[in-house]
């Protein structure tokens, strides 16, 4: 089996030897490919949707896989117990769930050295909770897959050092790196951004709002980064 682009991005993160749980694992490739090339020596792979649980233990069952791989129904980290994993990858899902799955179960989100995040909307969030919360970003990476572009943030526990407010927007690791999809990836925000602009322009009370002010900075800032690179 070949792991598209960016499911391999997502496993070039988690270290040697590690004791893995791919949250919201789906068909289970991810922990599939990492216990067969040996990088992850036991995996927990949970889903809270029948079909994707069930997607997942049949692919791991039909590879004899099953006694590397416990596969469980749950929602989030609720499927495990604390100290059971080092590496947590929890991946496709938005912002706001990959936070509510870490806050529901504090015991077990403290118990877990590395987390591997690729939240598909508002990675900011992810960023300003996780640095807020005692977990450092100790890596970023941008991967294009079928002509999407994802983000996939690192983080390790530890305290966070302070970066300007739009470097949880562009991504601290990624700014310092300047990886060549990096360009693309101030496009997007800047597009996206000048979308919510035009659609508050429409709108008296939406214009005079600070939430509009605070767009319009966003704007300039991203705009100053861009020109820098
Ligand atoms: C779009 S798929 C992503 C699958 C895989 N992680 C990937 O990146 O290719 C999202 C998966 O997360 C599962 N999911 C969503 N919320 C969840 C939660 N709170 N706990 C566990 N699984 C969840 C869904 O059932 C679905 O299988």
């Amino acid at each position: 089996m070949k792991l598209g682009e960016r499911l391999a991005a997502l496993g070039a993160f988690v270290p040697q030897g590690a004791r893995l749980a791919d949250i919201g694992t789906d068909h289970g490739y991810l922990p599939i490919e990492l216990i067969q090339k040996k990088i992850a020596i036991s995996a927990v792979a949970g889903d809270i949707h029948k079909g994707p649980y069930q997607a997942a233990k049949d692919n791991i069952e039909s590879l004899g896989l099953e006694e590397k791989i416990s596969v469980r129904f749950g929602n989030g980290l609720a499927v495990l117990s604390p100290g059971e994993v080092d590496t947590v990858v929890i991946a496709g899902m938005g912002g706001s769930t990959i936070i509510e799955i870490l806050k529901s179960q504090p015991e077990v989100t403290s118990s877990v050295t590395r987390l591997i995040l690729q939240p598909m909307i508002a990675a900011v969030a992810v960023r300003s909770w996780l640095t807020a919360n005692k977990w450092c970003i100790v890596d970023e990476a941008l991967v294009q897959d079928e002509g999407r572009l994802y983000e996939i943030i690192v983080a390790e526990q530890g305290v966070s050092p302070e970066f300007e407010s739009i470097m949880y927007d562009i991504g601290m690791i990624l700014w310092k790196k300047k990886p060549k999809l990096l360009g693309l990836h101030l496009d997007h925000l800047i597009a996206q951004t000048e979308r919510v602009l035009r659609e508050m322009a429409n709108s008296d009370s939406a214009q005079q709002s600070s939430k509009f002010d605070e767009y319009t900075k966003r704007l300039e800032q991203l705009e100053a980064k861009r020109q820098c690179l």
